[in-house]
């Protein structure tokens, strides 16, 4: 196992957008900018820094048109956005950012739960937002959520899956990244999805999405790095979840899957002891303790 490892591999950061779009109390504008600033200076180069989704179904992320106004940009981060249709798009552009993602959901019940809309309709809004926002310089990336289990169908098609990514790459998403949205995988069944997926698409196209919620996420990753998966999502320091739901929990931690990945002597870009900073700043912007394992063991102890 794992006997070609990469010399590096990608990282998404995804705590401003997947891990704040739950929290309870809103957390102030300057407050979020002030993570997106302290992840960038870690060392991480792509950044998912708000959604522009309807306020009324996402309050926290009400803000997204300040977030991209008061945050300083530096060259060679790409800065992207959550959105939903064309509207989110006009936000999107209007926020200069470098890149927005669309995201669609592998069984129904989840992605009408999510948008309102059936997967069809919702792949149809999409006529807005993939072909406009590459006319406008953009990169487009595409997210298929609930692929590891759906929580109202339980088990999920990949067949379904694979089908809406092919259809999202197909109309010109560079990426389309696999999510494990309620942090169910585990590591045979990962290795089953992928090797389905890998079958059409090449995985240079793929990136990995795994919420910890079970703390499989990091098995799954190396499951996805064996197969030749190097792009993948994480937030740092697990940031994510629902504080009114027991047991939720956040995407694999950004120190994690660093700290791993350093370990196996594959380059991520990233400054542990930086990101373990900036995972000091989202406890302290989010006001309550985090579950990322780096994160609460501390980087220090790695100079032993
Ligand atoms: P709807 O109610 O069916 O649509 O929502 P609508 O067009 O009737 O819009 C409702 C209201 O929102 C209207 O306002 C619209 O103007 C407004 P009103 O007229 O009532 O005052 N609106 C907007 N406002 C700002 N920006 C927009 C926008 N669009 C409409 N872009 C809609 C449909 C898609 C808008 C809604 O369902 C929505 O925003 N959903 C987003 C849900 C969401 O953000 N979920 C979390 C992200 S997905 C995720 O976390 C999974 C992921 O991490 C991957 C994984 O883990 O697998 C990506
Ligand atoms: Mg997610």
């Amino acid at each position: 196992m794992l006997d070609a490892l990469p010399e590096s591999v990608s990282l998404y950061e995804v705590a401003p957008r997947d891990g704040l779009q739950n929290e309870a109390s809103q957390v102030a504008t300057h407050a979020k900018v002030r993570l997106i600033e302290a992840l960038v200076d870690a060392g991480l180069r792509r950044v998912e820094v708000t959604s522009f989704v309807s306020p009324k179904w996402v309050p926290q992320m009400a803000d997204a048109d300040q977030v991209c106004q008061m945050l300083e940009r530096k060259p060679g981060v790409t800065y992207s956005a959550l959105v939903p249709n064309a509207r989110g798009l006009r936000r999107a552009l209007a926020g200069k950012l470098d890149e927005v993602a669309v995201f669609v959901s592998a069984s129904e019940t989840h992605n009408r739960k999510n948008v309102n809309k059936t997967i069809a309709r919702t792949l149809k809004a999409f006529e807005g937002v993939i072909g406009p926002a590459i006319e406008a310089g953009l990169r487009v990336r595409g997210y298929v959520s609930t692929l590891w289990g759906c929580p109202y169908e339980g088990e999920v098609d990949p067949e379904a899956g694979l089908r809406i990514a092919e259809e999202l790459l197909g109309r010109g998403c560079y990426q389309v990244s696999l999510g494990d949205t309620i942090g169910v995988g585990t590591p045979l069944q990962t290795r089953r999805i992928l090797e389905h997926f890998l079958e059409r698409i090449p995985p240079e196209r793929l990136a990995l999405h795994l919420h910890d919620t079970r703390g499989t996420a990091l098995a799954n990753m190396l499951v996805g790095l064996e197969l030749g998966i190097r792009d993948f999502d994480a937030a740092v320091a697990g940031l994510g979840g629902c504080p009114y739901a027991p047991g939720a929990a956040g995407n694999l931690a950004t120190e994690d899957l660093a700290y791993t990945l350093a370990g196996m002597g594959i380059a991520t870009g990233v400054d542990l002891e930086r990101v373990w900073q900036a995972g000091q700043v989202a406890e302290a912007i989010v006001g309550r303790k985090l579950p990322g394992k780096v994160h609460q063991a501390g980087v220090r102890s790695l100079a032993r």
